[in-house]
């Protein structure tokens, strides 16, 4: 693929930063080096000297002198090799990327950590999005990517979804607008960019089956289009199997991944990754090194944090969001059977409810739901529907029910 015809000027412009450079090569050499060239603070200035986290599991995670003066220290902005390179085998062995071993100018695959994947969303928005450019989402789609993508005046292009996600025969009458042959031609207005949320969609809970992957991916080899796959939902899948990803197919090297640990490890921490072809990954860590410099040193470096994660990744959590989910969905049986309709959310935290006959939903939703100390996401321009989350709603439950009267 050419990466090339892809990027906006401001990333097409970016080169690497020296200092950064000499940061990572200092971070390669020997610890018997002594280097008078980088500005990295001398550690033993800093006033941490160790620490401990206790986890639920009874585990214990210490941070001894030497990891604390590591983790309090300047690190590579690609990520530490360590979190980096066991993030790498999960995504092979979870996906098993085709583009796995392909040439680096061929789009082999290639990862970096991001301050939650929100960064990653909005670094691989600015590498891609000009001002006027036309930019496929589903429609309605997650207020984060809007607000990331808003100010780049791209001009954003619905494309209709229902329960499973963005509908394939929605998106080809869309880009029926354009012809497949003009893709290439210099002024050619036919977006290069389509985002999708694959698993429990936020706002709306839909989940994508494999088929209509299938056939959006095919749309997007027709169109030549990058996908950016936006799945922090992706271990929050309640049934077996799981479909395939879009990164699982992409013969092309045209799919950009973000991953997150914020719902199945914390989101305060802030770990996300960017999986994509190496020209594109490449390119967001210069902005990286222009921005952030790097993700917390802290909350990579913790060897037994992997050991953790390896537990969760044992689906516990999983576990609870299924658990919620089903009591959201009894609660809602019960009460709102009449004023409302839903489907049931596959993956994620998130229920998505229309209002049937109520014209002043917004009064019912701002006021009385309120009243009955019961918060929800709405859309302004949409006051039919609305979100509710199901991270809290059991512990609700157990001391009053939550919707009683809307
Ligand atoms: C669809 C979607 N993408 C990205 C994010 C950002 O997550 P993170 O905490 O990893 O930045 C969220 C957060 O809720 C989300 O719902």
């Amino acid at each position: 693929m050419n990466y090339a015809r892809f990027l906006t000027a401001v990333s097409a412009a970016r080169k690497p930063s020296a200092i950064r450079m000499l940061t990572e090569l200092q971070l390669r050499s020997p610890p018997s080096l002594i280097s008078l060239a980088g500005g990295a603070p001398n550690p033993n200035t800093f006033p941490f000297q160790s620490c401990s986290i206790q986890v639920k599991n009874g585990d214990t995670l210490m941070f001894d002198e030497t990891m604390m003066k590591r983790a309090l220290q300047y690190s590579a902005s690609s990520g530490i090799p360590e979190l980096l390179s066991w993030m790498k085998t999960l995504q092979k062995d979870l996906h098993n990327p085709p583009t796995a071993n392909y040439t680096a100018e061929n789009g082999q695959m290639d990862m970096c950590v991001t301050t939650g994947s929100q960064e990653g969303l909005s670094k691989v928005f600015e590498m891609l999005v000009n001002p006027g450019d036309n930019v496929l989402i589903d429609a309605p789609t997650y207020s984060g990517t809007l607000a990331a993508l808003q100010p780049l005046g791209c001009n954003l292009v619905s494309v209709p979804s229902d329960q499973y996600g963005m509908i394939p025969k929605g998106l080809k009458e869309v880009l029926s607008r354009w012809d497949p042959a003009d893709v290439h031609k210099p002024h050619s207005t036919i977006p290069r960019v389509l985002y999708t949320i694959p698993n429990g969609g936020n706002p709306t809970g839909a989940s994508m089956t494999a088929q209509r992957k299938w056939e959006v991916y095919e749309l997007a080899r027709q169109y030549d289009l990058l996908i950016i796959e936006d799945d922090p939902y992706y271990f929050l899948q309640f049934d077996k199997p799981w479909a395939p990803t879009f990164l699982s197919m992409d013969v092309d090297g045209r799919i950009i991944r973000t991953d997150s640990f914020s719902k199945i490890l914390s989101s305060g921490l802030r770990i996300g990754f960017v999986t994509g072809p190496k020209p594109l990954v490449d390119r967001v860590v210069l902005h990286i090194q222009a921005s952030t410099m790097h993700t917390s040193t802290f909350t990579q470096v913790d060897e037994p944090l992997l050991l953790t994660l390896k537990s969760l990744l044992s689906f516990r959590v999983i576990e609870f969001y299924r658990t919620q989910r089903d009591a959201m969905l009894s609660s809602a049986d019960k009460w709102l059977k009449d004023v409302a309709e839903w489907h049931s959310p596959a993956a994620g935290m998130f229920l998505w409810m229309k209002l049937k006959g109520i014209t002043d939903s917004q009064q019912l939703i701002m006021e009385k739901a309120l009243e009955k100390e019961v918060g929800q996401f709405y859309d302004s321009e949409s006051v039919q529907v609305f979100r509710l989350s199901l991270c809290l709603c059991v512990e609700r439950e157990t001391y009053g029910g939550w919707g009683g009267e809307l």
